[in-house]
């Protein structure tokens, strides 16, 4: 989007000119699925698609809020000084998580603002557009408001808003990979110390496709916290005879071992999912880095028969995507990407074969699901940013 567009787009709503325009991307993640509350490893990347903003500091406590995507909701209006959750408030109760908890962690924002926001990251995709939100109120709020602010710290406020406002129990990855996010270059994050090497996303002759169920992703957040919980009890059985805080703190090896602790089938697979998929991870980087991509597929494809069988988030349509993606020419690996249960996948496709690809998949998922799926090719991007100031 242009910023002169999304400037008029603002002055139409609020009647002024915006101070400042900005973007805050989405994000894919390459591997290492599920792992980023079992203190593992993980490695996204942000993406072209996102959010777009535009806005004003204000004189007075009112905080006014338009999105393009919800457009019959009109102007929310908001008080500064009532920073609550609130159902009805729909999408905005993001933004006013951000700004309660920026508040709460001493930054002086004593006025209010008109934000005015338009995202292309499909919505309900996994793509990560409320991380996306969240750090586009964080940015708005640091350049409105002169703040002193790490990017790692709003980072953390996207999430305290994730858990503690919204009440996701989500991990660190999508507002990491959304706030920190460089051009080209994927994320390698160690989740239990914050550690992360930006490594060259340089995948020769071949693209990432997105591929979109269209599959709104239902019973997400309460699966998401059964799984959590599920691995949680998994610690504790291993602590029998181990003294480890998550499961990223163990090898493939180690945990073979000790599994026998472990008295669940469920829990025993959930846990055997955490442990392997750290270490692919941790190799997907290695092949990535040496430049053999076939391994790296192999390792993608790997990750998603984890998440299928032994994590148990995928259902039919990301299986049905994943599977056909595997049968297709020039494809050189493929899985869901994000929470699961719905949402997106992706593939690494050679790029002469990416328009033969979609075609291929489009129909045996059409036939298989019964409606269509969506294709988009990613460009890797950098993190929340100012487009242009006022001059
Ligand atoms: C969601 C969460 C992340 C992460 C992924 C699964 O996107 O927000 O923290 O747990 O699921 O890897």
């Amino acid at each position: 989007m242009e910023v002169a567009s999304l400037n008029q787009a603002f002055e139409k709503i609020f009647n002024q000119p915006a101070d400042a325009s900005f973007f805050s991307p989405g994000r894919i993640n390459l591997i290492g699925e599920h792992t980023d509350y079992n203190g593992g490893h993980v490695f996204p990347a942000a993406i072209s698609l996102g959010t777009y903003g535009a806005a004003c500091k204000r004189s007075d406590k009112k905080l006014r809020f338009y999105s393009a995507n919800f457009a019959e909701a009109g102007i929310i209006e908001v008080d500064l000084t009532h920073l609550v959750y609130d159902k009805a408030h729909g999408w905005t109760n993001y933004p006013k998580g951000v700004l309660k908890f920026l508040q709460e962690a001493g930054h002086v924002i004593d006025t209010g603002l008109d934000l005015y926001i338009e995202g292309n990251i499909p919505n309900g995709s996994g793509l990560s557009s409320s991380a996306s939100l969240e750090l586009l109120m964080g940015i708005v709020a640091e350049e409105l408001y002169q703040l002193k602010l790490d990017r790692l710290d709003l980072v953390k406020i996207g999430q305290k808003t994730e858990n503690d406002f919204i009440g996701v129990n989500s991990g660190i990855m999508d507002q990491f990979a959304v706030g920190m996010g460089a051009d080209k270059k994927a994320i390698y994050l160690d989740t239990n110390t914050l550690e992360y090497d930006l490594v060259p996303l340089d995948l020769g002759d071949n693209l990432i496709v997105i591929m979109n169920t269209n599959k709104r992703r239902e019973l997400a957040d309460s699966k998401y916290n059964e799984r959590r919980a599920e691995c949680e009890q998994a610690v504790q059985e291993l602590n029998q005879k181990l003294d480890i805080k998550t499961l990223g703190q163990l090898d493939a090896q180690t945990f073979d071992e000790y599994s026998y602790l472990i008295k669940d089938e469920n829990r025993l697979k959930r846990a055997r999912h955490a442990v392997w998929e750290n270490q692919r991870t941790l190799q997907a980087r290695q092949a990535l880095e040496a430049g053999k991509l076939e391994e790296f597929g192999r390792l993608v494809n790997a990750s998603h028969v984890s998440l299928e069988h032994d994590y148990e988030v995928t259902g039919l349509e990301l299986d049905t995507l994943a599977h056909a993606a595997w049968e297709q020419e020039g494809v050189l690996g493929a899985r869901m990407t994000g929470a699961g249960f719905g949402g997106c996948g992706i593939a690494v496709v050679a790029k002469d074969k990416v328009e033969g690809f979609s075609q291929a998949l489009e129909k045996i998922y059409t036939q298989t699901v019964g409606y269509a799926p969506a294709f988009y090719t990613a460009e890797i991007s950098q993190g929340s940013r100012v487009l242009a100031r006022k001059q």
